[in-house]
C-alpha cells in the first residue's frame, strides 16, 4: 500500500504540482488530501484538477481542525505552508512531517523568512551558495532536523526574482525524491539524514545506506 500523503500548502503549489506530476501508480506514496489555510490558494486548484481531495481550514491554530483535515495521512508535507503547525498535530506525526524551504538552513530561515525575503537576504548576506532545504517540520519555523539539501549557486548579477527561479527548479525535483525515499524506508521512526554522492542520494545516516536515488533525472 502507497504511504497516503497529506500536503500543507498556503501558495501557488508548485511543489505540490512537482509532487502530483512525480508520484506514479507504481511508486510508494502518493497525494490524497491537501489542505490550506487560504481558500484562493493556487495549491488547491492544482489538487482539484489532480483528483485529490481538499481542505479549507478556517482556524489554521486550531489542532482539532488540523488534526482532522490531515486523520487519513501517514505522511505530512509542508509545502509553502506559512503557518505553524499545532503542537498536538506534530506530535501525531513524528518523523513523519517534513517541510521545503528555499535556503540552506540553518541560514536563512525562522519566522518572517519565506519567499522573496529569503532569497533577498541571501543576496544582501553575500553568499556564493544557496539551494533548497528538506527538514523534519516541528511546532517552530525551519528549525527540525535536515533531511536532505541540494546546493544552487548564487550568480554575480542575481537578483531575488532570479536566484528564486533556480531554487524553485531546485525544490521541485529535491521534494519527491526525499517523499519517495521515506516512504520506500516504511517511514522510519527516527530523523534520516540523506546526502548526495555524485549522481545520487544515499541515507547517510539513522537509515539502511542502499536507497539510491538518481539526481540526474530531474522533470
Ligand atoms: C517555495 O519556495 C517553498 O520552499 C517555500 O514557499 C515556496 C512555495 O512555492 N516554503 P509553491 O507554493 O510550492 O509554488
Amino acid at each position: 500500500m502507497a504511504v497516503r500523503i497529506a500536503v500543507l500548502a498556503s501558495g501557488g503549489g508548485t511543489n505540490l504540482q512537482a509532487l502530483l506530476d512525480a508520484l506514479g501508480p507504481d511508486d510508494p506514496a502518493h497525494v490524497t488530501c491537501v489542505v490550506s489555510d487560504r481558500a484562493g490558494a493556487g495549491a488547491l486548484r492544482r489538487a482539484e484538477q489532480a483528483g485529490v481531495a481538499t481542505v479549507v481550514l478556517r482556524d489554521p491554530a486550531d489542532p482539532g481542525e488540523t488534526l482532522a483535515a490531515v486523520a487519513d495521512a501517514e505522511l505530512v508535507v509542508l509545502a509553502g505552508y506559512l503557518r505553524l503547525v499545532p503542537p498536538p498535530v506534530v506530535a501525531r506525526f513524528p518523523w513523519r512531517m517534513v517541510n521545503i524551504h528555499p535556503a540552506l538552513l540553518p541560514a536563512f530561515g525562522g519566522p518572517g523568512m519565506y519567499g522573496r525575503r529569503v532569497h533577498e537576504a541571501v543576496l544582501a548576506s553575500g553568499a556564493r551558495i544557496s539551494g533548497a532545504t528538506v527538514h523534519y517540520a516541528d511546532e517552530t519555523y525551519d528549525r527540525g532536523p535536515i533531511i536532505a539539501q541540494w546546493p544552487v549557486p548564487v550568480l554575480a548579477d542575481d537578483d531575488a526574482d532570479s536566484l528564486a527561479e533556480r531554487v524553485l527548479a531546485v525544490e521541485h525535483a529535491l521534494l519527491p525524491r526525499v517523499v519517495v525515499t521515506l516512504a520506500a524506508l516504511g517511514l522510519p521512526d527516527r530523523p534520516l539524514r540523506l546526502a548526495a554522492r555524485g549522481d545520487v542520494f544515499q541515507v547517510a545516516s539513522g537509515g539502511t545506506p542502499d536507497v539510491k536515488l538518481d539526481r540526474r533525472t530531474t522533470h
